[in-house]
């Protein structure tokens, strides 16, 4: 798994303001979940503190792919519904998480620590590698789109 320092990296830059300070932004949480994780090795985490990172990074991608489908709407991105899919796709993923966590955790007893780090570190790493390889692929390629389409109105 990446270091702490390092998630975010200058190729994830799109030229489009917004969207790369939204980008940065998850980073940022995934960068609170990755402290988990390390704190998780030393000593122990609550299942509350994964579920409290879990549900923000829920909420940011909401307003971020909100954000984004607003954006390709606007500009009439012809592969608008191919994205909005993998953003389906990222979210349905939770669900499957939060099931995961649900199935591991719905007996009324203590969460083992070491149970809650393994889904901390699972959960962690897909976030960040599905975030990274999106936006160097699927975003990407709308941000060519999308920067062609304001040079041509220059
Ligand atoms: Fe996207
Ligand atoms: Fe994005």
């Amino acid at each position: 798994m990446d270091s702490l320092n390092n998630l975010w990296k200058p190729d994830y830059l799109l030229n489009i303001e917004l969207i790369d300070t939204q980008h940065r932004g998850f980073f940022d949480i995934c960068l609170t979940a990755n402290m988990l994780c390390e704190t998780g090795r030393r000593s122990k985490i609550q299942l509350q503190e994964l579920i409290h990172i879990l549900y923000r990074m829920r909420g940011y991608a909401f307003k971020h792919f909100h954000t984004e489908e607003a954006l390709l709407l606007d500009y009439n991105y012809p592969k608008l519904y191919t994205h909005l899919r993998l953003h389906d796709q990222f979210l349905a993923s939770f669900q499957v998480f939060t099931e995961e966590i649900h199935g591991h955790f719905s007996e009324n007893k203590t969460p083992d620590p070491a149970v809650v780090l393994t889904c901390a570190e699972h959960i962690n790493e897909y976030v960040v590698n599905w975030w990274g390889d999106h936006i160097l692929t699927a975003d990407k390629e709308f941000s060519e789109f999308i920067l062609a389409q304001k040079k041509r109105k220059t």
